[in-house]
């Protein structure tokens, strides 16, 4: 039985700052972003928009096609959840009017969880394969403003459809992980943004990536030349770059140099202009992959590398379903990239410094746009969405 990705969107926020907007006010050479590491524009939530709100956007487009009856369960996944206790996914189950038979909960461990959704997913639809299971990814990718981070930052939902329809991709069942106890990357509670040793963050990904493959080839008995093209954990699109040639040079392929770039630049595309999105960057890159290869990817095998700081590694694979390219959401999602609104500096600054009362009063927020679903205010420390239209 195959199981798999059965339908794929993502939604981002409708506002971003372009780096070249953040060279200027930090006097950094915009080519630092641009070219170093690899980012254009990055998504930045306005004031009514949060995990949640581009969660169910995100949702329901992925949803459009599949009976809501068959949905068993919404696993979410996030590391910058809205409440200690209650899971993100109980209000946009909510908001979604799905099933009320259905399994809700969050899944932690920085930008890793998403792909801890889809395997404990796989395995529920193995138990009942007449079920469905929403994974949605979400974050907002925050750093100290001025920070090595700063620019790097962005917003970003992904929603995946899992079942023993894989109209996408087949999940193949070998992994390989790798966990260690390091500090490369964490958000203390009381913190509103991430701190980061960025450059052992780098190296650290690389061990995990490394390590992880190991474990994969010996579960598998495959090899590099196994695979067609590779998606990676993008905290910016240049650790793609770092990564592939990092697995290159340890599988000993470094004479394949020019093949080696196609095999990873079309699941770049999107994150390059949205910037990093945590839990939902990998599967960013896969749509974007699916969105913008020329080829027909039909019975090709992808190799995804799945990492979250502090840290988790999983090194997994796919195949390319026939027929696949009738399920993608590629107009809609180059229709909300397209649509966006530009921000100034100055906007960028208020949107970053809006900060959520904590008072416990009644307060309503100002209305930007934000898709189909607002977060309209909070009431006794209870946040209050609707749904627009
Ligand atoms: N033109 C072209 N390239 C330039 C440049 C210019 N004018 N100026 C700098 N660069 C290059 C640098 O050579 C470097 O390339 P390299 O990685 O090949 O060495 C790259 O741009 C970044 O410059 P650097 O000075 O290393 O940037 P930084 O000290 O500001 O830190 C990060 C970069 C990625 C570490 C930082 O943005 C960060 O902490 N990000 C968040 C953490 C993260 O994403 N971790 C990844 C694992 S999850």
């Amino acid at each position: 039985m195959n199981i798999g990705i059965e339908s794929l969107s993502f939604y981002t926020s409708r506002y971003y700052l372009d780096l070249k907007t953040l060279a200027r006010a930090r006097t950094v050479d915009v080519d630092k972003y641009y070219l170093g590491i690899g980012q254009e524009k990055m998504a930045i939530p306005p004031p009514g928009e949060d995990v949640i709100t581009m969660s169910a956007n995100a949702a329901c487009q992925a949803l459009k096609k599949i009976d809501y009856g068959k949905i068993a369960g919404l696993l979410f996944a996030t590391e910058s959840g809205i409440d200690q206790s209650k899971a993100g996914g109980i209000y946009v189950h909510r908001l979604l009017e799905l099933p009320k038979n259905c399994r809700v909960f969050e899944l932690k461990q920085a930008c890793y969880s998403g792909t801890a959704g889809l395997q404990l997913a796989v395995a529920m639809i193995a138990r009942h394969p007449e079920k469905k299971i929403l994974v949605v990814a979400a974050d907002v990718a925050r750093y100290a403003m001025a920070g090595s981070g700063e620019a790097t930052q962005g917003a970003g939902a992904v929603a995946m459809i899992i079942s023993a329809e894989p109209k996408l991709i087949a999940i193949e069942p070998e992994a390989g992980y790798y966990v260690e106890d390091v500090m490369d990357f964490w958000r203390p509670n009381y913190l509103q943004e991430a701190l980061v040793d960025g450059k052992y963050s780098i190296r650290v990904y690389l061990k995990a990536l490394a390590e992880s493959w190991h474990h994969y080839c010996q579960v598998s008995g495959r090899t590099f030349s196994d695979f067609y093209r590779f998606c990676y954990h993008l905290p910016f699109t240049r650790m793609a770059e770092k990564a592939h040639h990092h697995l290159v040079k340890l599988t000993g392929n470094e004479s394949l140099a020019e093949l080696t770039l196609t095999q990873f630049r079309d699941s770049l595309s999107y994150n390059r202009i949205i910037g990093n999105s945590y839990t939902a960057s990998l599967y960013l890159g896969l749509a974007s992959l699916l969105e913008h290869a020329a080829e027909d990817l039909t019975g090709k095998r992808i190799g995804f590398f799945s990492y979250g700081s502090g840290c988790m590694g999983e090194f997994f694979s796919g195949i390319v379903q026939q027929d696949y390219k009738n399920y993608l959401f590629t107009e809609t999602h180059r229709n909300i990239l397209n649509d966006r609104t530009e921000l100034t500096y100055q906007d960028y600054e208020n949107f970053y410094n809006f900060v959520y009362p904590t008072d416990g009063g009644d307060h309503k927020f100002p209305e930007y746009e934000t898709g189909m679903f607002r977060l309209v205010g909070i009431k006794e420390h209870k946040r209050i969405y609707e749904r627009k239209v």
